[in-house]
């Protein structure tokens, strides 16, 4: 009988050449029990610096710090075991200089065992993204709304709703494909533009409020199953997770007052001994 062979981990090529093949899938993840769950399928996993406000209660993802970016993405590296794992780079960790994202990315990488990173901006990261892919670190762009700017943007807004500021995103999109990123994030970005800029340039774009003329889409995974408390217009809710814990955690919290919970199936039963050694016996005492 021969062994199956064991499937190896898609990496950032596999997941450019499946442009024009099929819809990329992908969601968040920040952990390694939902990592293996979407793990089954997806083609990339994210570990979104949205775990800033997913799992840690901040309002922006500002605050994030590459520290937790390693725990999380060591987490979901553990979990998955076929998709692509990318790791976002957090704000300040990137920005300042190539070589800075190349310490810094070159750290999540081997800390990790993650296949990408990811960051955000365009035309000012073309140099950038450059640096990283020219010294082996792949790199998926992100570009539209691109949170980490929140307090420069003034908001969560959608991008491109006016045709005045069409060239300025094409451009974005057109640069990091040409500075060599292997896929760009469209975040909230008004449908045609997703679908002019996804039939220009040569690497997948993965959608998120960016309509389905992407090359692939990805959502925050608490969003998806119905877990986050808030979301945006563009999250459509595959299950009702909030619910379901809610109502677990209430039964449980009913059964223990009610002295229900744990039952006699709960607890350990004595294992049957030989006639227990007197107390005090050498055999009794502890070493
Ligand atoms: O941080 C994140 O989760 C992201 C996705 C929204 C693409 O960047």
């Amino acid at each position: 009988m021969s062994l199956p062979v064991a499937r190896r981990r898609l990496m950032a090529p596999d997941i450019t050449a499946l442009k024009r093949v099929k819809p990329i899938v992908s969601l968040t993840s920040y952990h390694a029990h939902t990592a293996a769950i979407a793990d089954k399928y997806c083609d990339f996993l994210l570990v979104g610096d949205s775990l800033g406000m997913v799992m840690h209660g901040y309002e922006t993802t500002v605050p994030v710090t590459l520290d937790m970016m390693i725990v999380h993405g060591r987490a979901v590296v553990r979990g998955a075991r076929r998709a692509l794992v990318v790791v976002d780079m957090p704000f300040g960790s990137y920005e300042e200089s190539p070589a800075m994202a190349f310490r810094n990315a070159a750290r999540v990488m081997k800390e990790t065992d993650c296949g990408a990173v990811k960051l955000e901006g365009g035309t000012r990261m073309a140099e950038t993204i450059r640096y990283l892919v020219e010294r082996g670190i792949p790199v998926m762009a992100h570009v539209g709304l691109t949170p980490q700017s929140i307090n420069v943007l003034g908001g969560f807004k959608t991008q491109g709703q006016t045709r005045d500021q069409w060239a300025a995103l094409e451009e974005d999109a057109r640069i990091v494909a040409e500075a060599g990123a292997f896929a760009v994030v469209l975040e909230a970005l008004a449908a045609p533009l997703a679908a002019r800029i996804t039939e220009a340039i040569p690497i997948p774009t993965i959608g998120i409020g960016a309509s389905a003329a992407c090359d692939g889409q990805i959502l925050v995974m608490e969003d998806m199953l119905g877990l986050s408390p808030r979301v945006a217009k563009f999250v459509k809710k595959f299950g009702a997770v909030a619910t379901a814990i809610e109502d677990a955690i209430q039964a449980y919290a009913e059964e223990v007052s009610a002295g229900r919970f744990p039952a006699d199936e709960h607890a350990y039963a004595m294992k049957e001994t030989a006639e227990a050694p007197p107390q005090g016996s050498r055999k009794s005492r502890k070493n």
